[in-house]
């Protein structure tokens, strides 16, 4: 090859190489990943709540400030079959990184760790998997956010030592791990109290207020004296209060429920139909925000944990306000 040919080919490869390397780190440059745009596949499990219609809001409006983000997003129609198949597509079609929030554990598991293994990233949203084969868990900690409604319960049933009461507690979906955790956490405060029952048998209200409705209806029926209706979301809270309330026997009970979006909980708080709710934060900002980091060639914590906070009566009118809800 004749020297002058051979100098320009090098120096139109090096303009190449430089023109698509952008700011990021030189060794990110050179590594096959490094690309002006990113193609992100999120798989939601459902949205027929509230809560996942603001999660897929917060999540595209973070995504949409990064040009070089090209979002797919596919609604598993709260049906595990239905999820699967949608990550199986992001998988044939070798997106740059997935993000799930699993309608359930088990079931979803092994898709997940197929992606990983054809060494697609995922960062797993709200509820978790079966093992911990993926790349990041962002969500809030049901654990703790159990705990404190058991802490709120026990403290609005006598207090310390001293609370008495009758609980119904209403289940979200049993297969997924919010539902068990905030289950187990509740538990921590409640079983050191001798005067505290949880009064009906677990049943898996999935998420749904109309299921928590007849849930509800059933223990009212069954049972005279009901003090504290502990729901594992607010959408269940409130059904149940609604039953109570078509029984005329809401003023005698206390309602918790979990999520505290402002259009929903805390309104249903300020208007006294819930006595409290905890915040569950949704994790789709941050889920981008992760996401980016990674692809960017940034390293990403293994979790990342959102805050939470107890909305009653006290600050229940103040977070409207803030949101522009009153
Ligand atoms: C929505 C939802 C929320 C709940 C979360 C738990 O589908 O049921 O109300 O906090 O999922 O994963």
């Amino acid at each position: 090859m004749n020297i002058k040919i051979f100098l320009f080919s090098l120096m139109s490869v090096a303009v190449y190489i430089f023109a698509n390397c952008e700011i990021t780190p030189v060794s990110n440059c050179f590594a096959s990943e490094a690309k002006q745009k990113y193609t992100i596949g999120f798989s939601q499990a459902t949205i027929t709540e509230p809560w996942r219609l603001l999660f897929n809001k917060e999540l595209r409006i973070e995504a949409e400030k990064y040009p070089e983000i090209d979002l797919i997003v596919r609604d598993g129609l709260d049906d595990e079959k239905k999820q699967i198949a949608d990550v199986e597509e992001f998988i044939s079609r070798k997106v740059d990184l997935i993000l799930i929030s699993p309608k359930v554990a088990d079931a979803l598991t092994p898709v997940v760790n197929k992606a990983m293994d054809r060494k697609i990233p995922v960062i797993v949203l709200d509820r978790d998997l079966a093992n911990k084969n993926y790349t990041q868990f962002i969500g809030g900690d049901n654990q703790l956010i159990g705990r404190t409604a058991g802490e709120y319960a026990v403290e609005h049933l006598g207090g310390k030592g001293k609370a008495k009461g009758n609980i119904v507690e209403i289940w979200g979906g049993m297969a997924a791990t919010p539902a068990q955790d905030r289950h187990s956490g509740f538990m921590d405060p409640i079983s050191q109290e001798a005067g505290i029952k949880i009064i009906n048998t677990p049943k898996d209200g999935d998420w749904k207020q109309d299921l928590a409705y007849d849930i509800m209806a059933e223990a009212l029926d069954k049972f005279d004296k009901i003090d504290l209706v502990y729901a594992h979301n607010d959408p269940m809270a409130y059904g149940a209060y609604l039953a109570a309330k078509d029984m005329g026997r809401e003023k005698e009970i206390i309602f918790l429920g979990i999520d505290g979006i402002p259009a929903e909980g805390v309104k249903w708080v300020y208007e006294k139909q819930l006595t409290a709710t905890f915040l569950y934060m949704t994790p789709g900002a941050e889920g981008i925000r992760q996401a980016i980091k990674l692809l960017k060639g940034q390293s990403i914590p293994p979790n990342v944990i959102l805050p939470t906070m107890v909305i009653d009566s006290t600050n229940a009118e103040e977070i409207l306000k803030n949101n522009g809800l009153f």
